[in-house]
């Protein structure tokens, strides 16, 4: 059974634990494999406790890294799955990798230049806390819900338990005759006046809802100017919307600010 942790055209997490649960109380024998690309490092998740067979992440969202690199956290059931299945197939083949890395090395040319930033990404979230790194997003997710409600606009995750944390899709209000005001457009305004890229609606959700991302090497600062690019866009593209929504983040931001740093005396 595939799940992904955190959907990132929706917005919405998953319980992984919740699922594990129910396959071992339905008695099946699947193997659980969850995809992390846009939760790992942001939002916590927990191979080993939530009984995951195979985790899959990637180096470009949470990592901070570019595209390029992919990892797999690989359970005992699923290594004993994947030795005795008679498929051919290299894709999920694990052994060749796992005699080369015993041995501190990799079967192909590795991508060095990505393994020397994902060092130092690592470094920096160990640094900061995995604990603390968590916080962060929830509060920076917390803020822009904050600053969605307060423009008027629908949140496209209706249930609060299953908030994404590292990204945030925004519903577009409807028109008089019902239909919602194009997202694309809006987005291209943003692009155009404040060189801001926000995500685009995906599959089923093209054209009417947009994507603010608050993930990675984040801070305070960097979401208030987000979130104000979105309100000047709003303005610009002339979609209805009530002001205050940066205000509304500010408010959460400061509310929830870690105390000052002592200072030294
Ligand atoms: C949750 C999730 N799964 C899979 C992918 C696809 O990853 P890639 O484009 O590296 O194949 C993405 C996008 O980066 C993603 O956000």
């Amino acid at each position: 059974m595939c799940v992904v942790h955190n959907e990132t055209s929706t917005g919405v997490t998953s319980d992984i634990a919740g699922v594990r649960r129910a396959i071992d109380a339905a008695g099946h024998p699947a193997l659980l494999m969850v995809d992390t690309i846009s939760s790992l490092g942001s939002i916590d998740f927990r191979h080993d406790a939530w009984g995951v067979d195979v985790t899959v992440g990637g180096s470009q969202k949470g990592l901070m890294l570019p595209p390029g690199l992919s990892f797999n956290a690989v359970g005992p059931r699923a290594l004993e799955a994947s030795r005795s299945a008679r498929l051919p197939r290299a894709y999920w083949g694990w052994d060749e990798i796992l005699a080369a890395n015993e041995k501190g090395f990799w079967p192909s040319t590795p991508a060095t230049n990505l393994l020397y930033g994902l060092s130092e990404a690592l470094d920096m979230l160990l640094e900061e806390g995995l604990d603390n790194v968590f916080a962060r997003h929830r509060r920076h997710a917390e803020a822009t819900r904050c600053a969605v409600r307060a423009w008027g606009l629908e949140l496209l995750c209706s249930n609060p338990a299953e908030y994404s944390d590292s990204l945030t899709a925004v519903v577009m209000p409807t028109d008089a005759s019902g239909k919602h005001h194009d997202a694309d457009a809006f987005r291209r305004v943003v692009l155009e006046h404040f060189n801001m890229s926000l995500g685009t609606g995906l599959s089923k959700l093209a054209g009417w809802v947009f994507r603010i991302g608050h993930l990675g090497d984040f801070n305070d600062l960097m979401l208030a100017g987000t979130l104000a690019g979105v309100e000047m866009g709003l303005e610009l593209a002339g979609v209805p919307h009530r002001r205050g929504g940066v205000q509304a983040a500010l408010e959460h931001l400061t509310q929830t600010a870690r105390r000052p740093l002592a200072r030294a005396a």
